[in-house]
């Protein structure tokens, strides 16, 4: 559905996020009208006295004559009737995170949305942040050698979510930002998560993610209940090592050139087993745009350009496809392939060309993997899943 004058875009749900979405769209090239949409009077009242000239309603089907295209900022478990209804009326959608609760409907999304011809996007707003292309760019450049694995925890004390457990609320970001990085899925997700405070969804999670390189892995801390606030990733690797705080005020990006090496006499035990590196702590220049901004200029953009987003439809695929696979290791105990969730399902393209991708990850080129990954992933994981 060709735009090619000022957008009008309807942002369903003026809660907590949808009102962040609100403000950057009102400064968005491209953007000539907000719509709000919420079906809480309240929530709409007090947001468009911010926005005295928006037009306002209490459903998407009022909104729908006035626009071009949603944002959708709803909870996860009402994302896919409310995108589908905007599609079905020719709306280009962006989907905040997770796309879907399922894989299954996030295939509906993309199907849907071809068929329509309109733009699919998905709010992987961590894809928007200039420190996670840092953490991207150092990681395909080899300055950390080898990549070992990357580590990635999101705490804090709530806030605790109606409709979904701390898995498919904060896990997204995670793993939207792993695919990101790595510029490919796992194959496997094994996960642990138990619920303490909350009746019914699970407030403490563990996410393992097993890749075809079996030498390659990444971990996942996602909690409700932590007395500490927590957004950091960590890449470790051969050479140097690097932390992304997102909390930082400055420097959220520091390599740190630590390491360690077996020590040459393995034979004498009065020796310590390993050596220790301790170098230079280094801070990248990392540039202070705001990633919701950047996201939803992305999004007016690919409308009104007619082009695929950087994060379309497949690339939420990717993340739910994980989500799923942790969902279900919780019932099996066991992990999970993502093939298991659908045999014949094409391989996702998390790692695909656009403005901010990169070569695929160079070191791969001089190691080839030493052991059949269907076993690497089983063996040394078994599974002690509690619920
Ligand atoms: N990308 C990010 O960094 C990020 C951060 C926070 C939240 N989110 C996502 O944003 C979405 C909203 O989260 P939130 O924290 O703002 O929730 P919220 O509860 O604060 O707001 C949701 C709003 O949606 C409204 N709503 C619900 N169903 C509706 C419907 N059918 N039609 C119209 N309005 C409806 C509610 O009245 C409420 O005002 C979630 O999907 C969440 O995962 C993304």
């Amino acid at each position: 559905m060709a735009v090619t004058d000022g957008l009008r875009i309807a942002v369903v749900g003026c809660g907590y996020w949808g009102s962040k979405h609100a403000r950057v769209l009102h400064s968005t090239d491209g953007v000539d009208q907000v719509v709000l949409v919420d079906a809480y009077e309240v929530r709409l009242r007090n947001l468009a006295r911010s926005y005295p000239n928006a037009l306002c309603f209490a459903s998407l089907e009022a909104a729908l004559p006035h626009i071009d295209a949603v944002v959708v900022a709803t909870p996860p478990t009402s994302h896919v009737p409310i995108a589908l209804e905007a599609i079905a009326a020719g709306k280009h959608v962006l989907v905040e995170k997770p796309l879907a609760p399922t894989s299954a409907e996030a295939r509906k999304l993309i199907t849907a949305a071809a068929q329509a011809g309109v733009v699919l996007m998905t709010g992987h707003t961590f894809e928007y942040n200039p420190a996670v292309w840092k953490l991207r760019e150092l990681v395909h450049s080899e300055v950390l050698g080898d990549v070992y694995y990357l580590d990635s925890a999101r705490l804090n004390l709530g806030l605790y979510q109606n409709d979904v457990n701390v898995i498919l609320d904060l896990a997204p970001h995670d793993v939207s930002i792993i695919n990101y990085v790595l510029g490919e899925p796992p194959v496997a997700v094994q996960a642990w998560a138990s619920r303490h405070a909350h009746p019914r969804f699970e407030d403490v999670a563990y996410l393992r993610l097993l890749y075809a390189d079996p030498r390659l892995s990444a971990n996942i801390h996602v909690s409700w209940l932590d007395p500490c606030k927590v957004r950091r990733v960590t890449a470790v690797g051969s050479a140097k090592m690097a932390v992304y705080d997102d909390l930082a005020a400055d420097e959220r990006i520091r390599v740190l050139d630590k390491g360690v090496s077996p020590s040459l006499n393995t034979d004498d035990l009065t020796q310590p087993p390993m050596s220790y590196r301790y170098g230079d702590i280094t801070s990248p220049y990392v540039a202070s745009d705001e990633p919701l901004g950047v996201q939803d200029a992305h999004f007016a953009l690919c409308i009104l350009t007619e082009s695929t987003p950087n994060t379309d439809g497949v690339s939420g695929l990717a993340v739910v496809e994980v989500l799923e696979a942790a969902q279900l290791s919780l019932q099996l105990d066991r992990p999970v392939r993502l093939e298991e969730l659908s045999p014949d399902r094409a391989p996702a393209l998390v790692g695909g060309s656009g403005i901010f991708r990169s070569p695929a990850r160079p070191w791969l080129r001089d190691h080839a993997p030493q052991e059949e990954p269907q076993n690497a992933w089983h063996r040394g994981h078994a599974a002690t899943v509690t619920t």
